[in-house]
């Protein structure tokens, strides 16, 4: 393996000894894991430290980039934020709070009742003091923020059971007597009725005696009324244990009690050295977890404890393991960092073909055209168009035009001919079905007429819009009488070749599936009855419009919070309104006065005094007709009591 002479330089730099082990950085996969995560469904989260985030840019930066989810590592644990009887210190929740705030990620309160982490006073209390002491602590630290839309949930109990499934004997359990976990969830829904309340504990990945008690304890809470909301299964995982294979079982049990559940401190150790070979190992159980999340509806997410093996708890607990984390000490991404990645991915491409049309019926037919109509296939994403096949006389078929509604009518026929026309269909994807069956068509034998109708002319667009326009103009004479014009389009102000795309019987046309901003010129030509086409008309040249929400797209805003001095809208919902697929998106809005953007995701977003522009990212622009995306979300500050929205939305393609 080589060094990189970048990372050569960055370790020395830094003085770093990986075990003697040179470790190539992967390339970055797709990334950053939100912006993955999210259209998944997912949250993906970091535990964050507030000496790091205040002395570490790097570490600011990633933690900013990559995770929409956060839970203190310390800094709302007992020892933090009660370290002396009823004095309270929330500066260092409040750090990473408002760090959370101003890059759009939520915040899981960790944690409430511990056997760890809480100071001597407390442990050496008698029961009615215990009691009294642990649900004033709960009011005063969940009140705290309960007013803080940020902050969505809370450990309520933490690592509760001894690994047999018997009670931990901890000096809660041992002067409360269980009770005391009921006790706590009731005094966090009465301090905070909006937040999410979860048990949490480690070693209850897999189905296991722990697990099962765990289990068996939440169905009776529940059955008791006990307000609980969520399990956290930690998942400090080592790949020199097996994979905890009923991973995704076990939380599915949980699941179907009706509860929510997370992986709520993921890491996976190795005994040190770190080796190329362990981390692959490692990327594997990562893959493994986020599979297992996503396989269940009602797994949140997953948050990561911690996310570069420069800061971990694992080398100060298990001196001879680390490196459990998806960064290096360099701040690179480990083959971990792409394995999520990669687990929530876009997804595998779809690879279904639409259903194949029905048989065409063909109407119309004279000596040189006929019409064909056809029933429409379906698709689970949506079909965009048809092909238009033909055979003469039982010769090979080819095609011969394409047609985004279920009728084509073909030109340019002989008389007295036999042809044979087969359909099919096509998808956003590029999937094709199979083709109908042929319908047989012959000419007719074409009268001895022989002169061609009088070249339409007048003719003008009108209406224009993003996606279509209206074409009128003057009627054509013939000496036996006009039976239809064809409708004729090409892209561009000059060049290209102009193609038929439909058939009029009166002397207008209603144009559609036309892409915003972009010119197209359109010319009509006449039939007779024979089959004799006329010369084309003038040509119409028109551009389609940019923006509107009148236009291919539209922007829905939801309110998902408010709170005094701000609001989270989310999702932004973009929906394709128009006939054809769209690439991209770009909605506009405006904030009233006073209102600052403190965070968005999942769109590149652009601030202009108060019109902010969000442009569609690589996972969430294309859309098929009449899908939407929910991906695209932000939040804003204002001035306390102004409640005043953003108002103007409007959609863009492209
Ligand atoms: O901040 C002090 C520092 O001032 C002092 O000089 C130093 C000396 O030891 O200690 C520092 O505090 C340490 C603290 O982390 C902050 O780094 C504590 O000693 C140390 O015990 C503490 O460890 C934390 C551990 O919980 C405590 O049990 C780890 O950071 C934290 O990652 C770990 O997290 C737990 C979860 O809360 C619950 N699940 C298991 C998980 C891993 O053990």
């Amino acid at each position: 393996m080589r060094w990189s002479s970048k990372a050569v330089s960055l370790i020395c730099a830094a003085g770093l000894v990986v075990f003697g082990v040179v470790v190539a950085t992967p390339a970055q996969a797709a990334g950053p894991l939100k912006t993955v995560a999210a259209p998944r469904g997912k949250f993906i989260g970091t535990a964050l430290a507030t000496d790091s985030l205040a002395n570490e840019a790097m570490y600011r930066t990633v933690a900013a980039r990559e995770f929409n989810q956060t839970t203190p590592e310390n800094a709302m644990k007992w020892d933090a934020t009660e370290p002396q009887d009823n004095q309270f210190s929330f500066a260092g929740g409040d750090q990473i709070v408002s760090f959370a705030q101003q890059n759009g990620m939520t915040v899981h309160g960790h944690t409430l009742v511990w056997h760890s982490q809480t100071p001597g006073y407390v442990q050496g209390m008698n029961a009615t003091n215990m009691r009294a002491e642990m649900q004033a602590h709960i009011a005063a630290v969940v009140g705290h923020w309960a007013n803080n839309p940020t902050v969505t949930g809370w450990d309520v109990v933490n690592e509760i059971f001894n690994e047999d499934g018997t009670f931990r004997q901890s000096f809660w359990f041992n002067t409360l007597g269980q009770s005391f976990v009921a006790d706590a969830f009731r005094a966090a829904r009465a301090a905070d009725p909006d937040a999410k309340l979860c048990i949490n504990d480690f070693n209850v990945e897999d189905i296991n005696a722990k697990s099962t008690a765990m289990f068996n304890l939440v169905s009776s809470l529940r059955s008791q009324g006990v307000p609980i909301d969520c399990v956290g299964f930690q998942a400090h995982l080592a790949i020199q244990f097996a994979f905890p294979s009923t991973l995704q079982q076990n939380i599915q049990r949980f699941a179907n009690l009706g509860v929510h559940v997370r992986i709520s401190e993921l890491d996976v150790r190795m005994l040190n050295p770190e080796t190329a070979a362990k981390d692959a190992t490692q990327a594997q159980y990562y893959t493994n977890v986020v599979n297992a999340c996503l396989a269940v509806t009602n797994c949140d997410g997953i948050t990561i404890w911690g996310f570069t093996d420069l800061h971990s708890w694992i080398p100060g607990t298990f001196s001879d393991q680390c490196c459990g984390l998806i960064y290096n000490n360099s701040y690179s991404p480990k083959p971990a960092y792409d394995a999520v990645a990669n687990a929530f991915g876009p997804g595998p491409t779809d690879t279904t073909p639409p259903s194949t049309p029905g048989t065409p019926t063909a109407s119309n037919v004279t000596a040189t055209s006929a019409t064909l109509n056809w029933t429409a296939s379906t698709d689970n994403v949506g079909v965009t168009g048809y092909d238009i096949l033909r055979s003469t006389g039982g010769g090979a078929f080819s095609q011969v035009g394409t047609s985004t509604t279920n009728s084509f009518t073909n030109t340019g026929l002989t008389a007295s001919t036999t042809y044979q026309f087969e359909v099919r269909a096509r998808d956003a994807a590029g999937n094709m079905s199979a083709v109908s069956s042929p319908v047989t068509v012959t000419t007719s034998a074409g009268g001895g007429d022989t002169q061609a109708p009088t070249a339409p002319s007048g003719l003008a667009a009108s209406g224009t819009t993003q996606t279509g326009t209206s074409l009128a103009w003057t009627a054509s004479t013939d000496n036996v009488g006009v039976t239809g014009y064809d409708i004729l389009q090409a892209q561009g102000a000059s060049g290209g070749t102009f193609t038929q795309v439909g058939t009029s019987t009166t002397t207008s046309f209603a144009v559609t599936g036309l892409t915003a901003n972009t010119t197209y010129r359109f010319q009509v030509r006449a039939r007779d009855a024979a089959g004799n086409v006329s010369a084309v008309s003038n040509t119409a040249q028109i551009t389609t419009q940019g923006g509107g929400t009148t236009g291919a797209c539209s922007a829905t805003p939801t309110v998902q919070t408010q709170w005094g001095t701000g609001y989270v809208i989310n999702p932004l919902t973009i929906t394709n309104t128009s006939t054809s697929t769209i690439p991209s998106w770009t909605v506009t809005f405006t904030l009233p006065a006073g209102h600052t953007l403190s965070g968005s995701w999942n769109a590149t977003v652009t601030v202009s005094g108060q019109t902010v522009t969000a442009k569609s990212v690589s996972f969430n622009g294309n859309l098929a007709p009449g899908a939407s995306t929910g991906t695209f979300g932000f939040q804003v500050n204002r001035p306390n009591g102004n409640t005043q929205m953003p108002t103007s939305y409007s959609c863009a393609t492209p």
